[in-house]
């Protein structure tokens, strides 16, 4: 295999795959309808406990194995290899899962051309905007929806080193700076002192079941676990990586990122007085009417942070696309070319649906129990896919692999207690916490 990451080049692409928009968007969302602070601690909680224990078993899968998810499973199965492939076949969720994620990522990039020019002043003016958009105008959203496929179809192409490296080493430090940026100019603002006490300050009242159980389902999608992602860019992994020292690294970078985004978004909530516990609608209806409040620079502002939206959003969808691809062309002896043209009839299809799920007149015909197909496949796969990914992923790496070919891997890199403890971790608790989630999920 020669078409394997650098060191750099792998720590940025997955950085890449994590930071998106379930930091960007569906965080400062949750943190606000979830009372802050105590919930934000709650979520580094769960991921550096939880998450970070099955990101090191897709690890090692991935690294172990070196395959595409199906065949890593096949690989490293000691007996009814046949059985454990299917484990493999949760990538089919990262697959579904573009399908509908690339629509949003068509919504912000119509909001990043809008914003140069039409910044709303109410927000009764900035809901019926939005709202129009999603149920009426079909054409904008398959115009934004095709831009943005072309564009993740394209770079996938390219292939891992040239393709999927290469642009997370230049749009992560990107969204980097960007982020940046808009924090200094958002700690020039009084509204900034509240917001950092709104995310930082804990108030553990504010903590239920129900938080716990949101918190849990948002590490475990910000770390993109469950799809096969990780196993496949760990199977891309250069020999004599540090693994436990580039993960770690990966998911600080992930919640640091979702952290100072959460920080400019609610510096602006607290300045104009709105409401931080809206939910969904935060980014598309309430922040386009604070930025209108600063005059000119609010466009300018209000564009780089679509623009950081956008570039979050394109590294993640990117990552969505490889498993599938990747098994395609060991499995089947596919070029890549021919991989992606066959994965983009599906996604294309399947956006094109969810699109219409939305839209006046037709989304009655789109109606699957009880939900738009939209919030049906949402549902399908981070409800059901990505748990069950998870727990597989806990019980083969705690009970199928061998111990000894985990501790050989890890040993180099982890004391003797951190492996036992994660070993346990991954063996008892992760399933254990994972189930409890999905289960809850399901019944509520
Ligand atoms: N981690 C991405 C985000 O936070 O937006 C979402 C994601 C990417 C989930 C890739 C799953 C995946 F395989």
């Amino acid at each position: 295999m020669q078409d394997k990451f650098s060191k750099i080049g792998f720590i940025l692409a997955v950085a890449g795959s994590a930071v998106g928009l379930g930091n960007a968007w569906k965080f400062p969302y949750l943190v606000g309808q979830n009372g802050g602070s105590a919930f934000v601690l709650l979520y580094l909680f769960l991921t550096f406990f939880i998450g970070l224990t099955i990101f090191f078993g897709e690890v090692a899968i991935g690294k172990l194995s070196e395959s595409d998810p199906v065949n890593a499973f096949k690989k490293l199965a000691i007996t009814n290899k046949n059985g454990w492939k299917f484990a493999g076949f949760t990538m089919l969720g990262a697959i579904i899962l573009v399908s509908f994620y690339t629509v949003v990522i068509g919504w912000i990039f119509k909001y990043a051309f809008m914003v140069l020019t039409n910044l709303p002043a109410d927000i009764e003016t900035s809901a019926a905007i939005f709202t129009d958009f999603v149920s009426k105008d079909v054409s904008s959203q398959i115009l934004f929806f095709t831009i943005t496929n072309i564009i993740c179809f394209y770079i996938v192409s390219k292939g891992i080193k040239s393709g999927i490296e290469r642009v997370n080493v230049w749009l992560m430090p990107s969204l980097l700076v960007l982020v940046i940026a808009m924090l200094a100019y958002s700690v020039t603002m009084d509204g900034f002192i509240q917001s950092a006490k709104f995310l930082l300050v804990p108030d553990f009242t504010k903590i239920t079941f129900d938080s716990v159980l949101t918190a849990l389902g948002l590490a475990f999608f910000t770390l993109s676990l469950g799809v096969g992602v990780i196993i496949v860019y760990s199977a891309n992994l250069p020999n004599n990586t540090n693994l436990v020292s580039s993960s770690i690294i990966i998911v600080i970078i992930n919640v640091i990122m979702g952290i100072l985004i959460g920080l400019v978004i609610f510096t602006f909530v607290f300045e104009f007085g709105a409401e931080p516990s809206q939910g969904v609608g935060l980014v598309f209806i309430s922040l386009p009417t604070l930025f209108a409040k600063l005059g000119a620079f609010g466009h300018i502002f209000a564009f780089a942070l679509f623009t950081a939206l956008i570039f979050a959003g394109i590294t993640s969808a990117i990552s969505m696309l490889e498993p599938f691809t990747y098994y395609l062309i060991r499995e089947f002896g596919f070029t890549r070319k021919k991989a992606l043209v066959s994965i983009a009839a599906f996604v294309y299809i399947a956006g094109i649906l969810c699109i219409f799920s939305n839209i006046e007149g037709v989304k009655e015909n789109l109606v699957f129990f009880g939900k738009s197909l939209f919030d049906c496949l949402d549902y399908l796969v981070s409800n059901i896919i990505m748990p069950i990914g998870g727990i597989t992923v806990s019980v083969f790496v705690g009970f199928v692999i061998k111990k000894e070919a985990l501790r050989e891997l890890y040993g180099p890199y982890m004391s003797k207690f951190m492996f036992d403890l994660w070993y346990f971790m991954i063996r008892y608790i992760a399933p254990i916490a994972i189930a409890v989630i999905s289960v809850n999920a399901i019944l509520s």
